[in-house]
Order: C-alpha cells, then sequence, then structure tokens
C-alpha cells in the first residue's frame, strides 16, 4: 500500500483523511533506528509527505524517497522545503493560503492587547490571591498606538486592516502597494515610526534574523515586538539583549528559532508574552486546512493539478 509519512501532529480530522487514503506512518514518533529501517525497506513506497509549515524535515527526506508525489503543506509556510530540489524531482508541494489568514490577523491583534495591557500578569494577580494585597501596575494604552506591519502579504494585510481601527498603520514589503497606509522601505526605517513592530513577512533566506539588534534599536525602548510569522526572522539572542538592558519594552511571540524549545531567558522575562505557535490553531480553521491539504493530496495521486501549488 502507497505510504504517507505525516512528519508532525495533526488535527484528527486531518489524520484520519489521510488513513482513508493511504497507509500513515508517524515519522515524527520514531527513532533514528526506526528511520533508517523504514528508509530502507519502504522508501519506494512513499507518496507524500504530510507536515505543518513550521516542520523541518521535507527537504531531507525528498532525496530519499524515489516515488515521492507530493509535500502536502498544512499552512502556508513553505521556507522548509526546496521548491527548486521539488520541482527537478517532479515533486509537487502545496500549501493551504486563504484558510488560516483571520486566525493568524486575530491572534497578533490579541497578543498586541495581551501585551500592552498586561493580561497574563493581571489574570495572575487574580488566580494567585494577591489582589486583596494591592492593585496590578498600570499597563499600556493601545488605541492610538502607532503600528508598524512588517510584510504586507495576506497576512500582513489583514493584521494592517485590524490595526487600523486601533491607529495609524504603516508598513514594509518588498515593493510599495496601493493600500492606506504609510510605506517605508526597509524594516529599521518602519521600527523607527512605530511603538509597535508586527512581524507578518515570509520566512525565508532573505529575511532570516531581518529583526535584528538595529532594527530593535529602532524600535526603542517604549517599543514592543510581536511575532506571528517564523521564529527565524527575528534574531532571538539579540531580542533577549534587548529586553534584559531596557532597550526594549516588550514581545509578545508566537514562534520561535527552536521550537518547541523556547530560551529561558524568555520563559523568565515579565516583559513578554508567549503563545506555542498557536496562530492558526482553531478548531474551525484547522478543519479548512484539513481539507484542502486533502483536496490537494487526491488531485496529485489521481494525476490532476492539485488546488493550491506552489511548486
Ligand atoms: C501552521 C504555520 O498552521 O502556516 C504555517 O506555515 O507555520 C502554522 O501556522 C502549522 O504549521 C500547522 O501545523
Amino acid at each position: 500500500m502507497a505510504v504517507a509519512l505525516q512528519l508532525n501532529p495533526l488535527s484528527p480530522r486531518l489524520q484520519d483523511g489521510l488513513a482513508q487514503r493511504l497507509e500513515v506512518v508517524r515519522w515524527f514518533e520514531l527513532d533514528e533506528r526506526q528511520r533508517g529501517a523504514l528508509l530502507k525497506d519502504r522508501a519506494p513506497d512513499v507518496v507524500a509527505i504530510v507536515a505543518g509549515g513550521h516542520v523541518k524535515g521535507p527537504t531531507q527526506l525528498m532525496q530519499a524517497l524515489p516515488q515521492l508525489r507530493i509535500i502536502a503543506i498544512n499552512g502556508v509556510g513553505y521556507d522548509n522545503v526546496d521548491l527548486a530540489l521539488a520541482r527537478s524531482r517532479g515533486v509537487r508541494v502545496t500549501t493551504t493560503p486563504g484558510t488560516l489568514t483571520d486566525d493568524v490577523a486575530d491572534l497578533a491583534v490579541g497578543l498586541i492587547i495581551a501585551l500592552l495591557r498586561q493580561i497574563p500578569a493581571a489574570d495572575a494577580h487574580v488566580r494567585s490571591g494577591a489582589w486583596p494585597r494591592g492593585e496590578q501596575p498600570l499597563a499600556r494604552k493601545v488605541t492610538g498606538r502607532r503600528f508598524g506591519v512588517l510584510g504586507l502579504g495576506h497576512i500582513g494585510a489583514a493584521i494592517a486592516a485590524r490595526l487600523a481601527a486601533f491607529g495609524p498603520v504603516a508598513y514594509s514589503s518588498r515593493s510599495e502597494k496601493p493600500v492606506p497606509y504609510a510605506f517605508h522601505p526597509d524594516a529599521a526605517a518602519l521600527a523607527r515610526t512605530s511603538d509597535v513592530l508586527v512581524v507578518a513577512c515570509s520566512a525565508n533566506a532573505s529575511t532570516r534574523h531581518l529583526v535584528n539588534a538595529e532594527v530593535l534599536d529602532a524600535l526603542g525602548p517604549d517599543g514592543s515586538l510581536v511575532n506571528v510569522s517564523r521564529g527565524s526572522v527575528v534574531d532571538e539572542a539579540a531580542l533577549i539583549d534587548a529586553l534584559e538592558t531596557g532597550r526594549l519594552a516588550g514581545a509578545a511571540l508566537d514562534v520561535f528559532e527552536d521550537e518547541p524549545n523556547v530560551p529561558q531567558a524568555l520563559r523568565a522575562s515579565p516583559k513578554v508574552v508567549l503563545t506555542p505557535h498557536i496562530a492558526s490553531a482553531t478548531v474551525e480553521t484547522r478543519a479548512a486546512m484539513a481539507d484542502l491539504v486533502l483536496a490537494n493530496l487526491d488531485a496529485v495521486l489521481r494525476g490532476e493539478e492539485p488546488p493550491t501549488s506552489v511548486a
């Protein structure tokens, strides 16, 4: 029976749908010996890889699977797939565009409010029983702050549209776009005019560590950074240094350089709000993503053009 390699945990809807179509091997649960044995004994049977956009591995595996036909990404980021190699091998690469835009944009707004209004600390203040002993320290106003959106693709544009209700919005992108927001040619220029910088750009070689010490210093000691893109876009060591030295007021992060491992310096910091890469993690959105992954898989296995391919 043809095999699909599943590289990370998926929603029950998607896992059930895969199992109805193919023999599913949960690659992420295998140890190195089991992985070697599978590639030795079953490599020619593997026709599909299914993985979240943030999961490393598709490119390396692609080279060991001679009959691979599709890498079906359960997400929109394909930074962990070598598209040129896929094209040279005739392997289709599909994603789920449009399914998670609203969820990611909603979470970005939620993270901004949670950070500026210190909601996690306020929740802990009540739960800990500290309220009778004193008030929660004052937080910062959201409405009227200057918002900078780094990357104005579908997700960045959705974030900008939401933030326009709170205050002035500016953006930086590869090129200027016909939108009612101020354009800045680079991340540092955008950061200089922002109180809150939201990272929403694609992750690739050109955006790796795009938010570096220079950009963080441009954002400044009263500035806040929000990242719903990829951890690789932010120089995490520079971010920690800026927070610890008071050169940045705070950060709200849904993504990290080495997920699921998050540096102790971030986990211990009172200046940050942290979430475990949940931007698209709602029942409704993961169902829509699952249906599109399965539609892409079905089309490729039937020899037809998949609905949403990037290669
Ligand atoms: C996905 C992501 O939702 O879309 C992406 O590329 O990184 C995530 O937000 C996640 O990979 C689902 O497993």
